[in-house]
């Protein structure tokens, strides 16, 4: 392991190389089947041919100008999203977390320009993850993330999913400015709102004038067979919605989404980027949202995702001993495990497949939302191997 690298990440010994598709080669040339896929983020896989040849193209031309400029490709990208969503105007940045801390901003100054500054709770939910700079840690389930950067900061309120009673009360305080939530817990371990409980939520903050933010950086474009996760229902549209990862295609963009009345607080000075939507990252970002949009593509995945949930659930029965459910939503699948998570993603990993780790001991597969019918199956395959070989260990360890 390098010493010259701040020690903030638990790396596999793997030195990656290069990427095609669903495989990714480390330096000696060995290959994986990458069902991480940078977390969600390589969404049409490696090395799509199209994004190559839109960052190649856009190379030549023009990389980086000031926000203070206008710049074609965002306003491109921000009409395909608000033309496919509920929005009405696109903040670009450039992570998941900028993206949070912008929909966070937004929704405190609506409230604020209505003449209501005492708004100022946001209601976050234990399992969540929104991303690790100082508003998204604050407003994350996980008060692991928090520790030793200081107390919680005013104005997040955490409660549990199921937890009806106190979430009808907190959305119902005079001083609560917004419920942010992910329609699918990514880092939570895969795991899905039923379309009842976000409709309940959004009927209450539409009652009481509380704004609700969908985190949608990890369920979003097309993860789960739809370009947004929300989209699977009727009636639950938020206000503000934070997307990134996919949405470049593993370049890095990150983006809130807002109605015009959510984002009247905006106006010039309150928000900004240098890099944020900068020509070089919109021309990618095109080139992803043309190819994951396309009906064909979100059908494939939704089609490869039954098939290997189907699949996922014969090795659970097969293997009971080790895996307690298969869960989640399209391509972002949840595995929990009676082994150890982190010890089986290594386990995976010598069996030539790549694993993501998840809340409660669960491991995810987030695969291309390309895979093959056949690669889907070598999943499988190579899964199975993995929970044979986790028997063995786990017999000889006890
Ligand atoms: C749901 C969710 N929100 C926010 C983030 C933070 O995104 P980033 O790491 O790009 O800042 C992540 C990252 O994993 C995420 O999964």
């Amino acid at each position: 392991m390098s010493d010259n690298l701040l020690g903030v990440y638990n790396r596999a010994p793997l030195v990656v190389d290069r990427g095609e598709g669903s495989w990714l080669y480390d330096v000696d040339g060995n290959r994986w089947l990458d069902c991480v896929m940078g977390i969600a983020t390589d969404g049409l896989g490696h090395a799509h041919p199209k994004l190559v040849a839109a960052l190649e193209a856009q190379a030549k031309k023009l990389w980086h100008v000031s926000n203070i400029f206008r710049i074609p490709g965002q306003e491109a990208l921000a009409q395909r999203l608000i033309d496919s969503t509920f929005a009405d105007v696109v903040f670009f940045g450039n992570s998941g977390s900028e993206a949070i801390e912008g929909a966070l901003k937004t929704a405190r100054r609506y409230h604020f320009v209505n003449g209501a500054p005492e708004r100022i709770d946001v209601i976050g939910f234990a399992g969540s993850f929104h991303g690790r700079t100082y508003a998204a840690v604050n407003a994350s389930g996980n008060a692991s993330y928090l520790e030793g950067f200081g107390p919680r900061l005013p104005g997040y309120v955490q409660l549990t999913l199921d937890d009806e009673a106190g979430i009808a009360e907190a959305i119902a305080r005079p001083t609560t400015a917004a419920v942010i939530v992910e329609p699918v817990q990514g880092e939570g371990g895969a795991r899905a709102l039923t379309g009842e409980w976000l409709k309940r939520v959004r009927d209450l903050c539409t009652q009481h004038g509380v704004l609700l933010i969908y985190d949608e950086v990890q369920s979003g474009m097309g993860r789960t067979g739809k370009l947004f996760a929300h989209q699977w229902f009727e009636g639950v549209e938020p206000d503000i919605m934070a997307i990134a990862k996919a949405l470049g295609g593993g370049f890095p963009i990150g983006a809130f989404l807002a109605t015009k009345e959510a984002a009247k607080g905006m106006v010039v000075g309150t928000h900004g980027s240098t890099f944020g939507g900068n020509p070089l990252a919109m021309a990618v970002g095109i080139a992803a949202f043309d190819e994951i949009a396309k009906e064909e593509t979100l059908a494939h995945a939704r089609a490869i995702a039954a098939e290997l949930v189907e699949q996922l659930n014969a090795l659970k029965d097969k293997h009971s001993d080790l895996i307690v459910e298969v869960r989640g939503k399209g391509m972002l699948i949840g595995l929990k495990l009676v082994p150890n998570n982190r010890e089986f993603m290594a386990l995976a990993r010598d069996h030539g497949i790549l694993v993501a780790g998840g809340g409660e001991n669960s491991v995810r597969l987030l695969p291309s939302l390309l895979l093959s019918s056949a690669e889907a199956a070598e999943v499988v395959t190579r899964l199975d191997a993995a929970f044979a070989d986790a028997r063995t260990r786990l017999a000889k360890a006890a």
